[in-house]
């Protein structure tokens, strides 16, 4: 079996443009002069029938009918059998609501995720006896869909924003942000796109992968802040940015991947520029900057 990776939406919450932002970037997608993109969701697939989700962003909609692998092939049938989770976050979840048409499939998450989930009463819209939610253990591996097995495991990140209380720990590991490690009887990927730092641990899984997508919200930490808009630095976010000493660009020099992919870009970020000097750096390092409705095939 092989594997695929179809980007859905390559952008951080809030897309590009993002509804409110009169920032650079925005208003270039406004004009047409780079490509918008849509919200954080992959779509994934071993036998290329039958797909999964990465993650079910505010712009599913858009997403499947643009995505001829995903369309219907019978009255009522989808090729979209699971959708799995490595946040509680909005841009991560607010699809599910879209995917509330009495239309079978699976639900994977951590329990603190599906926490997250049921403790939201407007979820309950995906019905448990259509929506099968299942609990998944970290690193115990499950079949995500035929011939492609998934293991979540944890990476250092934070609670969903609209569970932030006053002291937010930035660095938590446990079950609330989670990677995939991605396996087919072939290939193997990790699909990561939040991560607040690359620990010893995290730096050694990845090691010899066939193709990591990671965390590409900011290029620098404080971004948004030099912006304008926003008091908030990346690192508060829950992310690790790409450029500088600490940044994922250097973190990933030394280690051995065979494509390495940036995912959930920020509005805000300057690679999601074609000709900025910053895309330009990352792809010399080796990057491929995720745009939406690429197609990888391993
Ligand atoms: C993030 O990736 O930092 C979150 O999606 C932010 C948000 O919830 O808007
Ligand atoms: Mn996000
Ligand atoms: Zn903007």
């Amino acid at each position: 079996m092989t594997f695929r990776a179809s980007i859905l939406g390559a952008a951080a919450g809030g897309g590009l443009p993002q509804w409110n932002c009169g920032c650079e970037n925005c208003n270039l997608a406004r004009s047409g002069a780079i490509p918008e993109q849509t919200q954080s969701s992959v779509a994934v697939s071993a036998n290329g029938d039958d797909w999964a989700l990465l993650n079910a962003s505010p712009d599913i909609r858009q997403q499947m009918a643009r995505t001829s692998v995903l369309h219907p092939t019978d009255l009522r049938v989808s090729p979209l059998k699971s959708v799995v989770l490595t946040n509680g976050d909005i841009d991560h979840v607010a699809g599910l609501l879209t995917l509330r048409e009495q239309q079978p499939f699976t639900l994977f998450a951590t329990r603190d995720i599906h926490q997250a989930i049921q403790d939201n009463p407007i979820f309950g819209a995906l019905k448990p006896e259509i929506v099968d939610r299942q609990i998944i253990a970290l690193e115990n591996p499950f079949e995500l869909v035929p011939g492609l097995w998934a293991t979540l495991f944890p990476v250092p990140g934070k609670v969903p924003l609209y569970l932030e209380q006053d002291v937010v720990q930035t660095d938590l590991v446990g079950e609330q942000t989670v990677g995939v490690y991605l396996k087919t009887a072939e290939k193997n990927a990790f699909y990561i796109p939040g991560c607040s730092g690359l620990t010893p641990d995290l730096r050694d899984r990845l090691d010899g992968a066939d193709m990591v997508m990671f965390d590409g919200t900011l290029w620098r930490d404080d971004e948004m802040v030099a912006a304008g808009l926003s008091q908030k630095t990346g690192n508060r976010m829950g992310h690790m940015s790409m450029s500088g000493d600490d940044g994922s660009i250097a973190a990933f020099a030394d280690i051995e991947i065979g494509k390495k992919v940036y995912v959930h870009m920020n509005n805000t970020n300057p690679v999601l520029r074609p000709s900025s000097g910053e895309r330009a750096i990352a792809e010399d390092a080796g990057w491929t900057i995720a745009q939406d409705g690429m197609e990888f095939h391993l």
